[in-house]
């Protein structure tokens, strides 16, 4: 068995910057699966396609390069976010892009990988399995300071309303809805700032190793 980490949970959480730290600490690749749907949404509105149009966005999954996407600014914004939620809940665009997951948890060594369904339908056999969260409204209040710093003119309470539209979408949706693994271990990272959600996280991922023996 190798140590593949599984880090799932809703929108700010806290999640890629915990799997990105524990990526760092075990010397691990990084996958945030999260910029594959944005990348599909990203195209579809860059060729002024519908997000409803199932076929173009399999098609845009399908031919999807996944190299170079963290470098890409456009995919942060919070417009991708939404057009990612969106193409997500297509079946075809999820089954386009689960070899490449899988693959990249399967590398020798083993990896690390946040998103909504890892420790599901991507790697149900990891052996760490995180499930982080934290009430919308601190969530809100994250990605606000995040997007006002950057300039954007955002209320908060528009951003608490995306927030939610997007939970519900995630968790509601037939494909791969955002779910904890019966395995997974929960991190409420309400009353956590990084350093505390980081030291959590790893105690979370040694609990595993000590477990599998890793
Ligand atoms: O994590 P991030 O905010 O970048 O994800 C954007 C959207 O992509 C999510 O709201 C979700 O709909 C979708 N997603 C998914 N499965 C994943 C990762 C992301 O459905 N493994």
């Amino acid at each position: 068995m190798t140590l593949i980490i599984a880090v799932d949970g809703p929108a700010a959480s806290g999640k890629g910057t915990i799997a990105a730290r524990l990526a760092l600490t075990y010397g691990l690749p990084h996958l945030d699966t999260g910029l594959l749907y944005r990348a599909v949404g990203a195209r579809l509105l860059a060729q002024g396609l519908s997000l409803d149009d199932e076929a173009a966005a399999t098609e845009a999954a399908r031919g999807l390069d996944a190299s170079g996407l963290s470098d890409d600014p456009g995919l942060t914004t919070g417009e991708a976010g939404e057009a990612a939620s969106r193409v997500a809940s297509f079946t075809g665009v999820r089954s386009a892009l689960l070899d490449l997951q899988q693959a990249f948890a399967a590398q020798v060594g083993g990896a690390v990988l946040d998103g909504r369904d890892i420790g599901t339908v991507i790697a149900p056999d990891a052996p760490a399995k995180l499930f982080v969260t934290a009430t919308p409204e601190v969530r809100a209040a994250r990605r606000w300071k995040q997007l006002a710093a950057r300039g954007s003119d955002i209320s908060f309470e528009d951003m608490l309303a995306d927030i939610q539209r997007r939970d519900e979408r995630d968790a509601g949706r037939g494909a791969a809805p955002m779910v904890q693994a019966d395995d997974a271990v929960l991190l409420d990272t309400t009353d956590m700032g990084i350093e505390a959600a980081f030291d959590a996280a790893r105690r979370i991922v040694e609990a595993a190793r000590a477990k599998h023996g890793l």
